[in-house]
C-alpha cells in the first residue's frame, strides 16, 4: 500500500496508474476509520482496478464552534485497517498541502445547500465541496464512493460533478449500522455509555414514523412532532433539526404524497450525530 503525503507525487502515480488501462476507485475519508468507511472501500475495491483512500480532516467545512481541534486522529489505526481491507494507495496530505499560502479558491453549490445542515452550518457544504473538488483533481478518479449517512452530501457532490462537468460517477452506498442500530461515525467515540443509549433515540425513531404512515398520516409536521417528542423524551438529548424532504431536491414537504426523506440532526450532550431514512408510500 502506498503512502503519499504530495499532491505532485499523487498525480504522477495515478496518471501512470491511468496510462496503463487501470480504473480508479476513490474514497475520501477524514480519518478515524470504522466499518461505514471500509464498506466503501470494499465497494471500490469491487469495481475498479486501484483503489485509492484520502485521509484529510478538512479544517474548511467546520465551523468557529466545531470540533476541527479534538476530531479524533489515529493515522497507524487507520494505515492498519485499510492495508487490511486491501487499499492500494493512501493519500494522506497534510494542512499547508491542500491549504497553501494564498490560498483562495472555493466551489459553492447553491440551493441544495439550503436545508438540513447547510441550514444549521453555514459554510460547511462550501468546504465540503472544496476539498472534494480538489481530491478530485489530484485523484482523477473514474468512481467515487460516499456514505448515504451523509445523504445531503451526496447530493451536493453530485450536483457540483454535473455543474462543473466531472468525469467521476458519483456512488452513494448505504449508512452502515452498529448491531443496536446506532449509526456507524468517527464522532462516536465523543459519546458516554450513557450517551451512547441516548443515541440510540435517532434510528429508534424510524419505526414511529413507519407506523404513522401505516396509520394513514401524510401531515409531514404530525410525522415531525412524534419524533422530535420522542428524541427529547430521552436524556442530553438536543434536537437540531427534523425535517421531512423531497429525497431529491431536499425541498421540504408538508404534505406527504411521493417517496421522502426524514433527516435530523441532535446534540447528545456536545456531539452531534446525524442520521436519516428514505420512506416509499
Ligand atoms: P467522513 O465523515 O470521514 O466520511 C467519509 C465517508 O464515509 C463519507 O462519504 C461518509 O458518508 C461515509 N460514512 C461515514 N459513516 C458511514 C456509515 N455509517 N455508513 C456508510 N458510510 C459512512 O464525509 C466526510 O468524511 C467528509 O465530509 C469528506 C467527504 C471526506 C470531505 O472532507
Amino acid at each position: 500500500m502506498l503512502i503519499v503525503n504530495t499532491v505532485c507525487e499523487a498525480k504522477k502515480i495515478l496518471r501512470d496508474i491511468k496510462n496503463s488501462g487501470k480504473s480508479i476507485g476513490f474514497v475520501p475519508t477524514m480519518g478515524y476509520l470504522h466499518s461505514g468507511h471500509i464498506s466503501l472501500v470494499d465497494q471500490s475495491k469491487k469495481d475498479n482496478d486501484f483503489t485509492v483512500v484520502s485521509i484529510f480532516v478538512n479544517p474548511t467545512q467546520f465551523g468557529p464552534n466545531e470540533d476541527l481541534d479534538k476530531y479524533p486522529r489515529n493515522f497507524v489505526r487507520d494505515e492498519k485497517l485499510l492495508r487490511d481491507a486491501g487499499v492500494d494507495m493512501v493519500f494522506y496530505p497534510s494542512v499547508e498541502t491542500m491549504y497553501p499560502d494564498g490560498y483562495a479558491t472555493f466551489v459553492n453549490v447553491e440551493r441544495v445547500t439550503d436545508p438540513l445542515c447547510g441550514a444549521k452550518r453555514p459554510g460547511h457544504f462550501r468546504g465540503v465541496a472544496t476539498i472534494v473538488c480538489k481530491l478530485f483533481n489530484i485523484v482523477s478518479p473514474d468512481k467515487s464512493y460516499f456514505g448515504l449517512k451523509d445523504y445531503q452530501q451526496v447530493i451536493v457532490i453530485k450536483r457540483m460533478v454535473e455543474d462543473l462537468n466531472m468525469d467521476v460517477d458519483v456512488v452513494g452506498m448505504p449508512i452502515v449500522r452498529e448491531s443496536d442500530g446506532l449509526a456507524m461515525s468517527s464522532r462516536n467515540v465523543y459519546l458516554s455509555p450513557d450517551e451512547r443509549l441516548s443515541a440510540l433515540s435517532l434510528s429508534r425513531s424510524f419505526p414511529l414514523v413507519e407506523k404513522k404512515l401505516k396509520s394513514g398520516e401524510r401531515r409531514a409536521s404530525v410525522i415531525i412532532k412524534d419524533v422530535e417528542d420522542f428524541i427529547s423524551s430521552h436524556p442530553y438529548s438536543r434536537i437540531d433539526y427534523v425535517e421531512i424532504v423531497d429525497k431529491d431536491s431536499l425541498e421540504k414537504l408538508d404534505f406527504i404524497d411521493r417517496p421522502f426523506l426524514i433527516a435530523m440532526a441532535v446534540f447528545i450532550n456536545k456531539t452531534r450525530l446525524i442520521d436519516n431514512k428514505i420512506f416509499e408510500v
